[in-house]
């Protein structure tokens, strides 16, 4: 295992996906991914697309697929690439172009998480079916641990009148390996606000009782003089039992964690379009890691998962293409309580990996292997222009393959889908059984 190569508390401004290619192998625990989707709402393409700005349905076209990646799918995994490509043709160019987008960088989301490490990814149903291929191709079926259904209390209600209106995200959780941190977490079982209004004492069978006054204004507490008045038949005593609480496991279906996304009434709330609960981020952080483990978004917002990780004494690096990030993060550490004075750190460039001898791919690859090989597919040897052949790692990623220069090679269609995940000396015995 390679030691971490960034310092603790780093927020990245730059493109993760240059971020993530600098990070080394197998140091991160916990990867938390909350990326850009919500067609029909205002989240941007990335800023260094073309359409910069413009509203995520209109803009995911094929032309944001920049080659590089479609090679380096192509090039890793035929059947990553099939996905990706059936997705496309289920839903249509906006879905492959996303998808071709998010699969390179969860190639090295993958690469970095440590054996022992989880990654959650936050979605909606509009994409999640699709990321879950994408997830079950690139992890591995096996590492499939839970969808959890966010059902958010509160949140406005959005959509049409002819469905019914939208109440959940999607978290896809799944592990690196066979083995995995987690601690079974209990549910949310009182708020701050109601432990501000009311005493509390814990039963030694793990039950909450939350006692005292009921003489507010607050509609749901003239509700409960009501209930006292028609129950005993007199006025609530300052000492009387206000709720009962026995928290119960948490399941994979979470209806505890307010929407608190532009809802003033949460002092977390600092207007981020897309921001999500602490509590949430607390959960996954609590139950995926250990005190002083490594956490990474690589989309981190306005940083709630590095709050969270502060918060919780882990360690944290949180990427954003958008300069608001490191703003919002020195922001909210100052305010959050328990936090105190924050000293972290700003890059806008990225990581150099320290874990192997050469790494990355030469910008004209394909020039210089088109060279080398004298224009022949190096299975079947036959003669192809240089557009009909397509780069493969020698030694698949997924076999420990460097995706670098040296590992890479030209291949013709027939020849790089017949070898797929495998190494060279199956196609060449596949080769010799067709010849014959
Ligand atoms: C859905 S928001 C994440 C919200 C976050 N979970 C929070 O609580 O604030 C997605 C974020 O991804 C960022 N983003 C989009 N493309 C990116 C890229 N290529 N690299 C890094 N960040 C990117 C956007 O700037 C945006 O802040
Ligand atoms: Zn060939």
């Amino acid at each position: 295992m390679a030691e971490l190569n960034v310092d603790n508390r780093t927020v990245f401004t730059n493109d993760n996906l240059d971020v993530l290619r600098g990070i080394n192998s197998e140091c991160i625990d916990l990867i938390y991914l909350d990326p850009p989707f919500n067609p029909g709402r205002q989240w941007q393409a990335p800023l260094d697309s073309s359409a910069a700005g413009a509203v995520f349905d209109d803009v995911w076209a094929l032309d944001d697929m920049k080659a590089e990646w479609v090679d380096q799918i192509e090039a890793s995994d035929p059947a990553v690439w099939a996905v990706v490509t059936a997705a496309g043709r289920a839903y249509g160019g906006s879905m492959q172009a996303y998808l071709t987008f998010i699969c390179v960088r969860l190639f090295e989301m993958h690469r970095v998480l440590k054996q022992t490490g989880s990654l959650y990814l936050h979605c909606d149903p509009t994409a999640s079916h699709y990321l879950k291929s994408l997830l079950d191709t690139i992890f591995g079926p096996h590492c499939f641990r839970n969808e959890v259904i966010w059902h958010y209390r509160g949140g406005a209600l959005t959509g049409a009148r002819n469905v019914y209106p939208r109440k959940h995200d999607t978290l896809l959780f799944y592990s690196r390996g066979s083995q995995w941190t987690f601690h079974q977490p209990r549910e949310v079982d009182i708020s701050e606000q109601m432990l501000s209004r009311w005493g509390r004492y814990l039963e030694d069978d793990g039950r909450t009782v939350l006692y005292g006054s009921i003489k507010h204004e607050r509609a749901e507490e003239a509700r409960s003089r009501r209930r006292v008045l028609r129950t005993f038949g007199r006025e609530p005593r300052d000492d009387d039992v206000a709720f009962e609480v026995n928290p119960s496991l948490v399941r994979s279906v979470w209806t505890d964690i307010p929407e608190v996304r532009n809802n003033p009434r949460y002092k977390e709330s600092v207007g981020y379009p897309t921001q999500k609960p602490l509590v949430l981020l607390e959960r996954i952080i609590e139950a995926s890691t250990n005190a002083g483990d490594v956490v990474l978004d690589p989309f981190c917002g306005c940083a709630t998962a590095c709050i969270a990780a502060e918060k919780l004494e882990r360690q944290w690096i949180g990427i954003d293409i958008s300069n608001l990030a490191w703003d919002l993060v020195n922001r909210r550490m100052t305010e959050t309580p328990g936090v105190g004075l924050f000293r972290g750190h700003h890059r806008v460039d990225h990581p150099i990996r320290t874990d192997q001898a050469s790494a990355g791919v030469s910008p004209d690859i394909r020039e210089t292997l088109y060279d080398v090989q004298d224009g022949k597919c190096v299975g079947c040897g036959d003669q192809f222009r240089m557009r009909n052949l397509e780069l493969d790692h020698i030694t698949p990623r997924s076999k420990g393959g460097r995706h670098s220069d040296d590992n890479l090679q030209l291949l013709c269609g027939w020849c790089n889908r017949t070898k797929g995940n495998r190494d060279m000396n199956y196609l060449r015995v596949r080769l010799r059984e067709v010849e014959d």
